[in-house]
């Protein structure tokens, strides 16, 4: 039993396994866009949240047995001591009880009761194993210490109920206590204690280790010796404890306890390792240059003819995939499947699957799904689930994101609907381009298996979408509730395909009452992405509607209709500042502001009224000028360098270093300040520098941020360069006819450009922090 729960958790904790993103600069769009971030997580916390519920169930059983067995004691012979009818009520009170508030009237209930006084021994026991179970833990630690102290020692099922209760709900010096009580009066008694209540403790210890050299694990290690075991705690180590011990050892990676405590689990009589050794073993060797090492266990463990477990399988895919002994992980992972019941055979395949697609694997993910769910029935074979399905679409999904022109988008839905048609006139990533055509055949999978679909299946599946069309289309046919999640990746990936008007038509239809501004900024981000991608006017009457419409017939259409993408999201900003009165809008945040700074920066002639007003409506409305905020504004005077500087000189300087020292909650040395907000409103300022041309002026902007304490980087570059990047991609899809002669006065001579722009490199690239060498540089300017 205490192996079993121990997989579970360490399988629980595989689930975990989270890719966290490191964001480090700001960079618009990328920070503003809707995140979309891997499913997984929750696909995985869904499992987690299910094995919960089935441990529950678990422990139920195990409740109503034990209060059966209360009520059934002394019934047969008459000569022992029932249960008071007291005690017998609030056990049945305690089955019954399914909230925590009632459990805990019970255990009101029971503290009244005089337990110890008034009932027999063995009736005592059954209700510490009770209340540990239904985690009553001071009554049954109160019964349990009372029984050792007056030199009585319960049934091992009595104590070990007990121990799991206190190491679940955390109490580990009680434990502590108990386990060193328990040793006590087993010397006393000369009687053994049970090893799996020491192994309680052990495992508790263990998982608060958090070093290889904690000295913990030497303690334990001492341990470990059968007479010191005896000695102090009257147990003899079994294999569990060594697989703790192990276990803790690999998990901080001191792989040479690992292997001195293997070697005295191979010295030690009577104990032999079994898969949870092996497995421990695997954890400490996986490290990268250990495939030779990871293989030597996997043909032991073979050679011994010990079945892998699902966690071997984990810790090994990755070596035997990388070394294409693909068919040797297929012949694992069919064994291990055999002769499992339906249900384990889905989770175990939907955690395999998991596994893959977080290596990144996602080709030997498709396969192993193809292998054991949809080839010929075999023992091994899993029917497929909506959790199969939805791991495999989330990791095409991320993997695909591509981001493509018009153009591009139309070529590729024509090689799509021709087979025999490819992408080799794209010039786009191939690996995209095969998760993207996998992935939609998968989609196509779903849809003609009438596979039960649920809002993580038609998230991914809008996410492989190519036309809005489609979308409409995946949307009106799925069967999956269309939830909140559901609409905002809908209306995302509507603005990423170029349709901002269907994306507003969605909004409407689904999401107009929400009051919730997560959804509103993400059709300001769909906006946004239509105002960068030729800021198009809004047709939304010409749009498809889903039949499966709730609000049609009012929402911001008849605001937004016939609009540009960048007005548009100006109105809607107005709306969310209550200024529409037909609309209902949540107030906008921070991001809903940047958001509409990114739609106005995108196109051609920017009035730098906008960007002003922007500002100066934000701050009256509190939203503070942190970088972000003051980058976007400032990104939105376009080429409009003489107002921005202005702009900046005389309002927004002052408002972010404001905002930079008032942010503060706690000190921060000056000297150590990052000062992340100024600079990326300078890097803001080099943006604008960029879109006018002028590196002249960049070098300046470069030159200024020095004298505020500032160091231009690579971000400050990169914003220069984006812009004039931006310059030119709109002066390409200007008229050719466009008066060059007007601008080239302006401007600095060609050649001039350049060396201006070798010099505001130098400047961005001097003092690359990560370069030892020019820390003493910087300490000589700074005493200069
Ligand atoms: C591993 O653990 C042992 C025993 O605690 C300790 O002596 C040793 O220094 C540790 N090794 C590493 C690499 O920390
Ligand atoms: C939506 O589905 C219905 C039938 O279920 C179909 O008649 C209608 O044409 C579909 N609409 C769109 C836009 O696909
Ligand atoms: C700023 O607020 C005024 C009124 O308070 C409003 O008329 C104007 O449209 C707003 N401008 C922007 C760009 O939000």
């Amino acid at each position: 039993m205490m192996l079993s729960s121990r997989s579970r958790a360490i399988i629980c904790a595989l689930f975990l396994f989270l890719v966290i993103l490191e964001v480090k600069s700001f960079v618009p769009y990328k920070n503003f866009a809707v995140p979309t971030t891997s499913q997984l997580d929750a696909i995985s916390r869904k499992g987690k949240e299910s094995s919960r519920l089935a441990r529950l169930r678990v422990n139920r059983d195990r409740l109503h047995r034990v209060v059966k067995s209360i009520e059934y004691y002394g019934q047969t012979e008459g000569s022992e001591r029932r249960a008071s009818c007291v005690l017998l009520n609030a056990m049945r009170m305690l089955l019954e009880a399914k909230t925590q508030d009632k459990i805990s009237h019970v255990g009101n209930l029971l503290n009244k009761i005089d337990i110890v006084n008034e009932e027999c021994r063995p009736i005592q026991e059954r209700v510490i194993t009770a209340t540990s179970l239904a985690g009553l833990v001071s009554i049954s630690t109160n019964i349990l210490t009372n029984m050792l102290h007056s030199s009585y020692l319960p049934s091992s099922r009595a104590y070990i109920a007990a121990c799991s209760a206190l190491r679940q709900t955390g109490r580990l010096e009680e434990l502590e206590r108990l386990i060193y009580d328990l040793a006590e009066l087993g010397t006393k008694l000369d009687t053994a204690i049970d090893v799996v209540a020491w192994n309680i403790y052990l495992s508790s210890l263990c998982s608060s280790i958090d070093s290889p050299n904690d000295p913990t694990l030497a303690r334990i290690w001492e341990w470990m010796q059968p007479s010191v075991a005896q000695r102090l705690f009257r147990v003899t180590p079994d294999v569990t404890s060594f697989n703790i011990l192990l276990d803790g050892a690999a998990r901080v990676r001191n792989t040479t306890l690992v292997e001195r405590v293997w070697h005295d689990l191979k010295g030690q009589r009577g104990v032999e390792p079994d898969i949870v050794s092996y497995n421990a073993r695997l954890k400490a060797s996986s490290g990268a240059s250990s495939r030779a090492e990871c293989f030597d266990i996997l043909e032991e463990i073979e050679s011994r003819n010990i079945s892998p477990d699902a966690f071997t399988i984990d810790l090994v895919s990755n070596h035997l995939i990388r070394a294409g002994r693909y068919d040797d992980l297929q012949s694992m992972v069919d064994q291990f499947l055999t002769d499992k019941s339906e249900r384990d055979k889905s989770k175990a395949l939907a955690a395999f699957l998991v596994t893959l697609v977080q290596q990144e694997n996602i080709e030997s993910a498709r396969n192993l799904f193809d292998r054991c769910a949809l080839d010929e029935p075999s023992v091994s074979s899993v029917s497929p689930c909506t959790r199969h399905f939805n791991i495999l679409l989330d990791g095409y999904s991320k993997i695909a994101q591509l981001s493509l022109s018009k153009d591009q988008l139309a070529l590729i839905q024509k090689t799509l609907e021709n087979p025999s048609g490819t992408f080799d006139s794209l010039d786009l990533d191939p690996i995209k381009v095969a998760a993207l055509t996998e992935g939609r055949e998968l989609c196509r999978m779903v849809v003609s298996f009438g596979v039960e679909q649920d809002p993580y299946t038609l998230s991914s599946m809008i996410s492989l979408c190519i036309s809005s069309d489609e979308i409409i289309e995946l949307m009106n046919g799925s069967t999956a509730p269309l939830s909140p999640a559901v609409i905002r990746c809908a209306i995302t990936y509507l603005g990423r395909l170029g349709d901002p008007s269907q994306a507003c038509r969605v909004f409407d239809q689904f999401a107009f009452q929400s009051y919730n501004n997560r959804v509103w900024n993400v059709l300001l981000g769909a906006l946004s992405e239509g105002a960068k991608q030729g800021n198009s006017i809004l047709d939304i009457k010409s749009t498809i509607s889903s039949k499966r419409h709730v609000l049609e017939g009012k929402g911001i259409s008849s605001l937004v209709d016939g609009l540009t993408c960048a007005d548009a999201a100006q109105t809607l900003l107005s709306a969310m500042n209550g200024m529409m009165e037909r609309v209902e809008a949540p107030k906008p945040n921070s991001q809903s502001y940047c958001l509409v700074a990114a739609s106005a920066s995108q196109i051609e002639s920017v009035d730098p009224s906008i960007a002003m007003k922007l500002f100066r409506n934000a701050t009256s409305d509190g939203i503070p000028a942190d970088g972000r905020f003051v980058n976007a504004v400032l990104r939105c005077f376009g080429g409009n360098l003489e107002q921005a500087l202005k702009f900046w000189k005389e309002e927004m300087r002052m408002a972010c270093i404001e905002h930079e020292s008032r942010s503060r909650t706690r000190a921060i040395p000056n000297s150590r300040r990052p000062k992340k907000n100024l600079i990326a409103a300078y890097n803001g300022l080099l943006y604008v520098c960029g879109r006018a041309i002028r590196p002249d002026t960049a070098v300046r902007v470069a030159y200024a941020m020095r004298k505020e304490g500032l160091e231009p980087n690579e971000i400050s570059l990169n914003g220069y360069k984006a812009g004039k990047r931006q310059q030119e991609k709109l002066d390409r899809h200007k008229d050719t006819n466009y008066n060059l002669g007007a601008w080239f006065k302006f401007l600095p001579k060609p050649n001039m450009i350049q060396q201006y722009e070798s010099l505001l490199y130098i400047e961005c690239t001097k003092y690359n922090p990560d370069n030892k060498r020019t820390s003493n540089d910087r300490r000589v300017r700074i005493i200069l």
